[in-house]
């Protein structure tokens, strides 16, 4: 079953990347854009992302806003979504406008200071592992989210990203936002065929798990 899941994962991912129109990002990974995000310097990083914090900081304050949290991200993955919210691939109103005000070298010294800050961790401890979480749904094709997201849910390189210590109401929204398609900057569209497959009432499952994980 296993073995048939990651073949189909394989394979759609090509059929959908020939259907899109448009790329859903500009960010290509070369070794280049590579060491660019490597390279990032975390203490400018910390000074550059002052900004940023009122919003994106782990402080207590911040816990009920819907702001994402940011701290043990994967420097990739924040990288390839400022770069997203700047060309336009992931619009939203308060991040494009942010994100155009930065250079490249911000935005790895940024995804390099919030990668290296330890994940928050939730107060309201891991639940039931979902099914779908370890075993997919094979009769809708919708493969486990460890197999990319790591068993734990800490995320994998280069940019699939860490959900463990996530806001559970971020994960919710943003799954939504994918299988309305609100969201389209995932590469040959894996989250939104997998999101538009799972109800509202799986989603809220599997955002609280997540977001109680450490
Ligand atoms: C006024 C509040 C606010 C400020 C200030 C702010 N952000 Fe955001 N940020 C948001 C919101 C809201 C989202 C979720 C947007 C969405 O759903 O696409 C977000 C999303 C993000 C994401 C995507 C996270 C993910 O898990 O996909 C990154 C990366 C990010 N912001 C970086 C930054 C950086 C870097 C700064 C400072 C230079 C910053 N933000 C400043 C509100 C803010
Ligand atoms: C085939 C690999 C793969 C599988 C399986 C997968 N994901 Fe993802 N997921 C990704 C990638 C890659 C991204 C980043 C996409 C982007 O840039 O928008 C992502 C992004 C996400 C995000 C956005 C996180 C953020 O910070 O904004 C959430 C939430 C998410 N996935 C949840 C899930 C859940 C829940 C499952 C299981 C039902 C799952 N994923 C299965 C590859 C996968």
């Amino acid at each position: 079953m296993r073995t048939f899941i990651a073949l189909a994962w394989l394979i759609l991912p090509g059929l959908s990347a020939v259907a899109a129109a448009e790329p859903s990002t500009r960010i290509a990974w070369t070794p280049q854009t590579l060491n660019l995000v490597k390279s990032g310097d975390p203490a400018r990083g910390q000074t550059k992302a002052a900004s940023c914090q009122g919003c994106h900081g782990a402080e207590p304050a911040n816990a009920a806003t819907p702001f994402p949290y940011l701290n043990g991200q994967l420097a990739t993955y924040l990288y390839r979504q400022l770069q997203d919210y700047k060309a336009g691939g992931r619009p939203h109103p308060i991040m494009t406008g942010i994100a155009a005000a930065l250079s490249d070298q911000d935005m790895a010294d940024i995804a390099q200071w919030y990668s290296q800050q330890a994940p928050v961790q939730m107060p309201e401890g891991r639940g039931d592992v979902p099914r779908l979480v370890v075993d997919g749904d094979s009769k809708r094709l919708i493969a486990p989210c460890g197999i990319c997201h790591g068993g734990h849910g800490q995320g994998e390189p280069v940019d699939t990203p860490r959900l463990s210590g996530q806001k559970a109401s971020y994960l919710k929204e943003t799954l939504l936002a994918y299988k309305s398609g609100q969201r389209h900057n995932d590469i040959y569209r894996r989250m939104r065929i997998m999101a538009e497959r799972l109800s509202p009432e799986e989603i809220d499952v599997l955002g609280n798990y997540y977001g109680g994980l450490r």
